[in-house]
């Protein structure tokens, strides 16, 4: 049977030719129900990428779920006989994303068993090609959970300071890197390995020799052996063009041991592949065999269809030769943009008195927009900028999933817990919080163990505790001048503020050079 393009749609052509991809080298196909008991969800947590989950009650009364990923019901049923098991799967899953559930369509394999280097150059490849089969303009990136976690090796972290320190890793946070090794106490050698580590990106050729400089210990070693090894591999199969090494790709060390890797493909904003070795995981299931596999999220790639018709390399992005750029109106942005024009960034008309939005300049290759500031981050965060100007505490509210290249020292202030002079907690009944901020207020009292009421408001938040509307506020200071002529205090400060520089994860491979060298001339003033 032969179909035209225009009854089968774009998204299932791409699953049948992965599907195909994955048959011809042996992969089996693998069906499961979309419902599973909740518990698998709620004992394995930190393997989603977030712990909500639709739930329902079964008709035997068993608390379900509709499944919010593939992995670990194939884990739950693999049978741990010594065998190698080679699977794919085509299935929908049920995901948070914006603030509300989503379906998501994955194209996915799962090699279970003795994982040599063959067998994860194999994956490796298959993930490659995948990429390729999508699009002819993409990036299989690779990092190794071994290298990071050896580095690591003599810091002696807690899980919980490792899982801030990893966050940080995969934000290219260079500055809450070195505030946290301060916190924690870590030596400086482990510090500047770390954070030559975190800049590194390239092809494995560019890296390969920075990376067996920075390695200190057997753990290290044996991750740079392993990379090398399956690197050979990937040659031999001539899969190692636009294969890069990045290591700010992590994942929970509870599950992930070695190599992980993700894909992108260029004009869609999110990795549109994911995937490592989790034998962690069939450890946590009493199970022996290893594991490598990979998903492929489809949904992004039938946006992109819809929007421009095909994903190949005539795809128009926003701007492929030129960095976009988002800048907070305002007086933040105003600085800011002092700062690109002085580093040879300027654009004719940008300072003018005007009600224009887009400015740009061919001949220096960039195109300012000027975005409220709470919305900068959201703009880069989809793609539509690829860098922006966006203060810590948009960041920390919103939880961008952004690199923060740079800490641009300036429009500092802090975030605070203030309330009318003399006001006591009594911590006798649940507090009620009046911010803009909701979810940096719901982190910090959670993280106290405190009940809170949260009152979240757009402006003059200062009113909220002079009219009884809360006992507290969590709000900005910067000159603390509204809080005095409020006859308000600060009680604690949550955290300190400055505008950062940050950069789409996409925009920041297809624009390295172009970005990385921006980012050069800003930091040398
Ligand atoms: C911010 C913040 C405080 C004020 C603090 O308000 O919410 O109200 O600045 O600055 P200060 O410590 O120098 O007095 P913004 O000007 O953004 O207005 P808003 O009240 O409408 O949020």
């Amino acid at each position: 049977m032969n179909y035209s393009d225009d009854v089968i749609r774009y998204d299932e052509q791409a699953i049948l030719c992965l599907r195909s991809l994955y048959s011809r080298y042996g992969y089996e196909p693998y069906r499961m129900s979309r419902f599973e008991e909740y518990g698998l969800y709620a004992d394995n947590k930190a393997f989603l990428s977030s712990g909500d989950v639709i739930t329902f009650t079964g008709t035997s009364g068993k608390l379900m779920a509709l499944r919010p990923d593939v992995t670990l019901s194939i884990v739950k049923q693999t049978i741990d006989d010594g065998t190698t098991k080679k699977l794919y799967y085509d299935e929908t899953i049920y995901r948070p994303e914006g603030g509300e559930f989503k379906e998501q369509m994955q194209v996915g394999l799962e090699f279970i068993g003795d994982i040599d280097v063959s067998a994860m150059g194999e994956v490796l490849m298959l993930a490659r090609q995948s990429l390729k089969e999508l699009s002819n303009q993409s990036r299989l990136e690779i990092s190794h959970m071994g290298f990071l976690s050896g580095l690591l090796q003599n810091a002696n972290l807690n899980s919980q300071q490792s899982s801030r320190l990893l966050q940080s890793v995969s934000e290219k946070n260079i500055p809450e890197i070195n505030a946290l090794f301060d916190e924690y106490d870590i030596d400086n050698e482990c510090r500047e390995k770390l954070a030559t580590l975190v800049m590194l990106y390239g092809s494995f050729d560019e890296t390969i020799d920075t990376l067996r400089e920075i390695s200190i210990n057997e753990e290290t070693e044996s991750a740079l052996l392993e990379l090398e090894e399956v690197y050979e591999v990937l040659k031999g199969l001539d899969a190692h063009e636009n294969v890069n090494l990045d290591f700010t790709i992590v994942n929970d060390l509870n599950y992930y041991s070695g190599i992980i890797f993700q894909g992108f493909i260029e004009g869609i904003p999110k990795k549109v592949l994911s995937g490592g070795r989790y034998d962690e995981l069939l450890r946590r299931f009493g199970k022996q065999a290893g594991a490598v596999g990979f998903a492929v999220y489809l949904d992004l790639l039938e946006q992109q269809y819809i929007q421009y018709g095909k994903a190949d390399a005539d795809m128009p992005t926003v701007s492929n030769d030129m960095i976009n750029i988002a800048l907070p109106k305002g007086r933040l942005g105003e600085d800011a943009y002092a700062v690109f024009e002085s580093s040879g960034y300027g654009c004719p008309g940008m300072s003018e008195e005007s009600r224009r939005l887009v400015f740009e300049n061919p001949e220096n290759g960039v195109r300012f927009f000027w975005v409220k500031p709470s919305d900068v981050s959201i703009y880069v965060e989809r793609g539509v900028a690829d860098i922006g100007v966006v203060g810590k505490d948009i960041l920390l509210e919103l939880a961008s999933d952004v690199y923060e290249l740079l800490d641009l020292d300036m429009g500092k202030c802090r975030i605070c817990v203030a309330a009318e002079k003399g006001y006591i907690d009594k911590q006798d009944r649940t507090l009620k919080v009046a911010t803009k901020f909701p979810n940096i207020s719901r982190n910090y009292y959670e993280s106290l163990g405190r009940d809170i009421d949260i009152i979240t408001l757009n402006g003059s938040i200062e009113l909220a505790p002079l009219l009884g509307l809360s006992d507290v506020i969590v709000d900005i200071v910067e000159t603390g001048t509204t809080l005095r002529e409020n006859n308000l205090e600060a009680m604690v400060t949550i955290t300190d503020i400055s505008a950062r520089l940050i950069s789409n994860k996409a925009s920041y491979k297809f624009k390295h050079e172009a970005i990385s060298t921006m980012c050069d001339k800003i930091q040398r003033g």
